[in-house]
């Protein structure tokens, strides 16, 4: 008799502790079964109280239905069907665990937009080689080998013919080889110049080179779709100014100035105290370029521009120092968002 008053206590401190184990709705149905299922452990204990004698059965009945009850209540409280598994120890108002997901960088943001902004006018994307030859990023585009305006671009040398790009207008060169005339294109890329590292200029930058070559193509043209192009990045209110420049490639050639102010001292040192800051250079295709790819001089006209992507993104972010692009500090890099 003894021995099944101990039995109901065991069992009674074995469910207390399985319990406790127990955190989704197929642990819950396994501890139910085991204890008060029709083949369970206090229905065991029922099977047993035939033998007790009958004094003693009403009291020991009695203990065991406490028993089956209070498991019953317990169960009741935990409840994992109707919760679906959910865990009643989780605290649902804690702060949650953030996670961090992948953006694009500020750079392709600016990029994608240009792109699309000279889409919209019927202006479509191609690409050329980041290594390319002497002939494709000078000769061609009238720059021959003693050219005082080799100067202007400290080249990366592979090799004696082997070159690093040092701007996109190498281009304009492949594309007019291989497609006739009317054309409108624009080409986004890397270029890399041997320059000193300063706020302004890098080893190594982005730009997105543009031509249009068709019959009768005026510098009005090229002044209203340049113009198009800033009043839509940077809104109707931006200021612009184009201002008589060289390029060998180019005649006339003018390079775009955006206003960017002139209040703080990094606006001094951005802007080398003007105010201004040029974006891109541009001008009316030189005949020379159009000889050296074979196009009729007399029945062809163009225009072509090259705008620096960094001087854009700083314009746009009001970012004073263009290393801040290739850093891949985090933080700099959050901020941007589509
Ligand atoms: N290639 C020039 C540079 O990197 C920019 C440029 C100027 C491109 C005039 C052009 C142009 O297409 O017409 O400084």
């Amino acid at each position: 008799m003894l021995e099944i008053l101990s039995k109901i206590k065991k069992i009674s401190t074995a469910f207390e502790s399985d319990k406790r184990n127990v955190s989704n709705a197929d642990e819950f149905e396994v501890l139910k079964n085991t204890f008060i299922g029709r083949k369970g452990l206090v229905a065991s204990l029922f099977k047993e109280l035939s033998s007790i004698p009958v004094d003693k059965k009403r009291e020991i009945g009695a203990d065991i239905n406490n028993l089956k009850s209070s498991i019953e209540q317990s169960l009741k409280k935990m409840d994992f069907k109707k919760d679906q598994g959910i865990n009643r120890d989780i605290d649902f108002t804690l702060p949650g665990t953030p996670y961090t997901s992948g953006r694009l960088h500020p750079l392709t943001i600016v990029t994608n937009e240009i792109k699309e902004i000279f889409n919209r006018i019927g202006f479509s994307p191609v690409f050329g080689p980041e290594v390319d030859t002497d002939y494709y990023n000078f000769e061609a585009l009238n720059i021959p080998k003693d050219h005082p305006a080799r100067d202007m671009q400290d080249t990366f040398y592979i090799n004696s013919e082997l070159l690093l790009r040092t701007h996109t207008s190498s281009t304009q060169i492949h594309y007019m080889e291989n497609n006739q005339p009317p054309l409108r294109i624009i080409s986004p890329g890397r270029v890399y110049r041997n320059e000193d590292i300063s706020v302004k200029s890098y080893c190594l930058f982005h730009q997105i080179e543009g031509l249009y070559v068709d019959q009768n193509v005026s510098f009005a043209d090229l002044k209203s779709t340049l113009n198009y192009f800033a009043k839509t990045m940077f809104g109707n209110d931006v200021k612009v100014r184009f201002r008589p420049s060289f390029f060998p490639f180019t005649e006339p050639s003018a390079e775009m100035d955006i206003y960017w102010g002139l209040e703080t001292e990094a606006d001094h040192r951005v802007t080398k105290g003007t105010g201004w800051l040029e974006i891109l250079g541009c001008g009316m295709v030189d005949p020379n370029v159009f000889k050296s790819v074979g196009f009729d001089t007399k029945k062809w006209k163009g225009f072509a521009f090259g705008m620096g992507i960094e001087r854009i993104a700083m314009i746009k972010y009001g970012i004073s120092d263009i290393r801040k692009f290739y850093e891949g500090n985090i933080k700099f890099l959050e901020q941007f968002k589509i």
